[in-house]
């Protein structure tokens, strides 16, 4: 790689001197003189919106191969005085894998992707930088009768869904991705390679949900294997208001986390058509763990409002519904989860509710008046219950669990680039969410830190307390975040890995 300036020199000088491993055979370091730093800095972007001329750049892009350059790369920073970005699959709603506003590099994990199954022992070990359509393959490359219960988009990295939580189809029988981890292998703010057995219950505890980036850069997880059968259904059904859906969201409310724990039903809003012609749509978005015949008299039993017909249903494997929750067309390929390509890149702002009484019908019309306001608003309502019942607040950081109804998802996107066009949706989402205030959890009022929203509150630049920090931190931790402070305390005392929102150590004075 060409170098540009001093620190640059000095950093890579550091890295060769740093390990003996760190290899010289590929390229792994790009500076802004490189013909591949741009292409690289843009590649896994989930959230173009931050890409623009103001964005600061980082001094140096590393892309390891192995994790000894990870080491070198902490060591190093840490001399120079450098802040690190770690990025896996790059979807940060607010950019944090790739963003900082003093000096800083990114190491980006999109070449530590390698996945080994292990049927007989029904464990995987995944690295941080492979995506979920890759795990998902990979099982099904090896068995047909084992999943994975994490999230729905098959190009989220690993490495940010896992140390938040992370939640899909699975979450009702199997809980959260972070609840199957039971091993990980992570670089400490000293360069030092830790297992969990290494970094002690503390620590591992943290980074099942805590946010990995306030703790070290995690390589590789690993992980239970869950059950599932041969032959799964897939089914959604669409209503608009005038075909009854305000009814049947306002009814879904009370049945959707007392279901069996095989079904889980989410719903999608948002509004078809154009101008005056606008109509609110809700789409019930379905997988069951088990064939149409049994899902048919389950459905009539317990929600007979929806109306559920046998041709409305799929059966399939559990793979091919990972694909159509993707929201792939019928038919494609496994291979299409192994697609690099963003699917749904766009400029976006997203926020994030648990409600644990339903919602009244008035109020429920009161957002779809809202929704209608924009071009493309939708809310998505993901179901708890379940296993999430039975898991405590604090097994992992991720809290919301028993009483939860389920969890909402706003997301507000937009094609046309510029501030006044941003200030307006953002404006527009803001407003949506002071409106839901009363209907949602509160005291704290609870979000989800995989859907990370900064106007929950930022760290300073430099050292933020924790009672600053709790502004935003007890709403995404509630009770977990003292400890998760207490953790960071201990494993990174000199908050060397910090961003807008990660964990500040607890003051020494208490
Ligand atoms: P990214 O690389 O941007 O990292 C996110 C954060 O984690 C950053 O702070 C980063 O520094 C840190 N980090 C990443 N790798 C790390 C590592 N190895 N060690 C330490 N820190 C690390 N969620 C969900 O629960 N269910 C879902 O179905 C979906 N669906 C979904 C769809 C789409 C289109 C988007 C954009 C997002 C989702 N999400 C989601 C949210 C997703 O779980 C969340 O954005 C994850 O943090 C993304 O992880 P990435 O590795 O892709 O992000």
């Amino acid at each position: 790689a060409a170098t540009s300036s001093p620190i640059q020199q000095d950093f890579m000088q550091c890295m060769s001197t740093q390990f003996s491993a760190y290899t010289k055979s590929f390229e792994i370091i790009f500076t802004p003189d490189s013909s591949l730093y741009t292409y690289i800095f843009q590649s896994t972007v989930q959230n173009p919106r931050y890409l623009n001329a103001t964005t600061s750049k980082p001094l140096l892009i590393i892309t390891p191969f192995h994790e000894s350059e990870i080491q070198a790369a902490v060591v190093c920073s840490k001399k120079y005085d450098l802040q690190i970005r770690v990025r896996s699959g790059g979807h940060d709603y607010e950019g944090l894998s790739y963003l900082c506003k003093t000096p800083f590099i990114i190491i980006d994990l999109i070449n530590m992707r390698s996945i080994e199954i292990n049927v007989e022992d029904e464990v995987a070990w995944a690295q941080s930088g492979a995506t979920l359509g890759e795990l998902y393959y990979a099982i099904a490359k090896k068995s047909s009768v084992h999943g994975f219960p994490a999230g729905l988009c098959p190009t989220v990295g690993i490495g940010g869904h896992f140390s938040g939580g992370g939640f899909g189809t699975l979450l009702r029988k199997y809980g959260l991705a972070a609840d199957q981890v039971v091993d990980a292998y992570l670089v400490d703010v000293n360069g030092r390679i830790l297992d969990r057995k290494a970094m002690g219950e503390d620590l591992f505890w943290a980074i099942r949900g805590g946010g990995g980036a306030s703790f070290g850069i995690i390589l590789s997880w690993k992980i239970k294997l869950v059950r599932v059968p041969e032959t799964v259904t897939g089914f959604t059904v669409s209503k608009t208001v005038e075909n009854g859906a305000t009814e049947l969201v306002h009814r879904w409310q009370y049945i959707a986390s007392k279901l069996h724990e095989d079904l889980f039903i989410r719903i999608l809003i948002l509004h078809v058509g154009t101008g005056d012609k606008k109509a609110i749509k809700a789409s019930f978005n379905s997988l069951f763990l088990g064939k149409i015949d049994r899902l048919i008299p389950l459905m009539n039993e317990i929600f007979p409002e929806l109306g559920l017909r046998a041709e409305d249903c799929s059966e399939m494997s559990w793979v091919e519904s990972t694909i159509y929750f993707a929201g792939f067309p019928k038919g494609s390929p496994l291979e299409v989860l192994l697609d690099k390509r963003q699917l749904y890149k766009s400029f976006f702002k997203a926020k994030s509710d648990f409600v644990a009484e339903p919602i009244p019908i008035y109020a429920l019309e009161g957002i779809w008046d809202r929704l209608v306001e924009e071009e493309i608003a939708i809310m998505i309502m993901d179901p708890f219950g379940g296993k999430m019942d039975e898991i405590s607040d604090s097994e992992v950081p991720f809290p919301h669990r028993n009483g939860v109804l389920y969890n909402i998802q706003y997301m507000v996107k937009w094609e046309v680039i510029g501030v006044k066009a941003t200030n307006r949706h953002v404006h527009w989402i803001r407003s949506l969410y002071k409106y839901m205030a009363p209907y949602v959890s509160r005291s704290p009022r609870g979000a989800y830190v995989n859907y990370r929203d900064l106007d929950l509150g930022t760290n300073n630049l430099e050292n933020t307390s924790y009672f600053e920090a709790a502004t935003w931190g007890l709403r995404y931790f509630k009770g977990n975040f003292k400890r998760l402070a207490e953790v960071k305390s201990r494993v990174d005392p000199g908050n060397f890995f910090r961003n807008e929102q990660s964990i500040p150590p607890v003051p020494t004075s208490g």
